[in-house]
């Protein structure tokens, strides 16, 4: 079954996705955070767990393999569904190579925008490769492609790591990232609000509840 992630820091949103029934994890990163107006990483991720009781994801600002696997440490033992995001840079894919090897060492590999950076952090351990479908769209690249590819490349080489769509901005991407085999699926929450509505079902309904109110008379 694919996952489905919600990408944001905003409690208000993690709870109310979570009451739907259908959210498996969060995603985090500097960017959502300050959106979010925390800048208390830990707190914010915390309470997010809390909620989720699922993997969430929070993000190094380190750009060096030896600060990016010491805030790993620090991270990862926050809690139980912490994972740590590392950027994919030659820093990251060594601090990723040390990190894979603890017990805890959960890694969400981030800013993707190819199949080798792919298969790269594939090798270096990674739980969870992020593709950026829409920014690589926005780079007039075709992010959609680089999703099937690297399911391919993951499928026949028996990489375990998780192929992650990620950077989603419109149902559409959803739907591809489905059909393409993603196994995970991060949305920010207006996307997920699209993916429930259908102005077809709300006129359905009124017309349903109309011709039932005729028959009941109320
Ligand atoms: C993934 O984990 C990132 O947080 C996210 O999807 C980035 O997407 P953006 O391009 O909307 O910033």
């Amino acid at each position: 079954m694919a996952l489905l992630f919600l990408d944001t820091a905003n409690i208000e949103e993690v709870r109310q996705a979570v009451a739907w029934g259908v959210l498996d994890g969060v995603t985090t990163n500097p960017t959502l955070m300050m959106r979010a107006g925390t800048a208390d990483l830990k707190a914010t991720t915390l309470e997010i767990a809390e909620i989720v009781r699922g993997p969430v994801s929070a993000e190094v600002i380190s750009a060096d393999a030896e600060g990016m696997i010491a805030e790993a440490r620090e991270i990862l033992a926050w809690s139980e569904f912490v994972n740590v995001k590392i950027p994919c840079t030659v820093e990251g894919l060594k601090a990723m190579r040390e990190i894979s090897r603890w017990p805890n060492g959960r890694i969400n590999a981030t800013l993707i925008f190819s199949p080798t950076q792919a298969y790269l952090v594939a090798k270096a351990g990674a739980t969870y490769a992020s593709l950026f479908v829409g920014r690589m769209d926005d780079a007039g690249l075709d992010g959609m492609e680089v999703v099937r590819q690297t399911r391919e490349i993951f499928d026949q080489y028996g990489f375990p790591c998780k192929v992650l769509a990620a950077s989603i901005r419109h149902t559409a991407h959803v739907v591809e990232s489905l059909r393409a085999g993603a196994d995970i699926i991060t949305v920010p929450f207006a996307v997920l609000q699209q993916m429930v509505r259908s102005p077809f079902t709300d006129a359905g309904l009124e017309r349903f509840l109309a011709d039932w109110r005729k028959v009941a008379g109320s």
